[in-house]
């Protein structure tokens, strides 16, 4: 199976992955950054794991959903990808995760993007990157004011799908 068989079967069986573009634009980190260590909230069944993971980072990913979490397991055999998936609410597993990323994705429950955002920031590199999907959505408000306003952080928007952040740890 390619990485575009399985976008096709996630849309048909209505897997909540990333869009096409975002998909582009985080392959295109991946590449500029070759990151070590990519730390995601929200792996689902693995789609965009398997992008961040593909250059041979070591990803570590944080997923409540158990049967979900399984599927994803598989999904990072097929394609090599060396990950860690840690099973729960990534507002509690965040605590058991250790070191510094040169890569967050965040892209789980929105209402928590602002509320973790000092525990991600803490675990990001210097001159790592926060990519965060979904932030025009209302409830990514305070995240965004958050992200824009953060003395040590200098963000872009990416007006793709429902909106992407990028953040870069000054
Ligand atoms: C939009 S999907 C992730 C899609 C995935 N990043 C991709 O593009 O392939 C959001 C995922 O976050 C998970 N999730 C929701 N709340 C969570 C939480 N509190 N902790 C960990 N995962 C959570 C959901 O179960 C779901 O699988």
């Amino acid at each position: 199976m390619d990485l575009k068989q399985l976008e096709r079967e996630c849309l048909r069986r209505g897997v909540p992955i990333i869009g096409e573009e975002e998909s582009q634009i985080l392959e295109f980190f991946v590449e500029l950054l070759r990151p070590k260590k990519v730390l995601e909230l929200g792996t689902a069944n693995g789609y965009s794991g398997i992008i961040l993971g593909s250059e041979g980072a070591k990803l570590t990913t944080l997923e409540i959903d158990k049967k979900i979490a399984a599927e994803a397991k598989e999904n990072f055999t097929k394609f090599n990808i060396d990950a860690k998936i840690i099973v729960g609410d990534a507002l509690q597993t965040i605590k058991e995760v250790r070191g510094k990323f040169d890569i967050i994705f965040l892209d789980f429950t929105k209402r928590n993007y602002n509320k973790i955002l000092p525990v991600l920031f803490e675990k990001l590199n210097n001159k790592g990157i926060l990519i965060a999907d979904d932030v025009l959505f209302d409830k990514c408000k305070d995240f965004k004011e958050s992200v824009l306003s953060h003395p040590k952080l200098k963000t872009m928007f990416i007006r793709v799908g429902h909106g992407l952040s990028v953040s870069i740890k000054k």
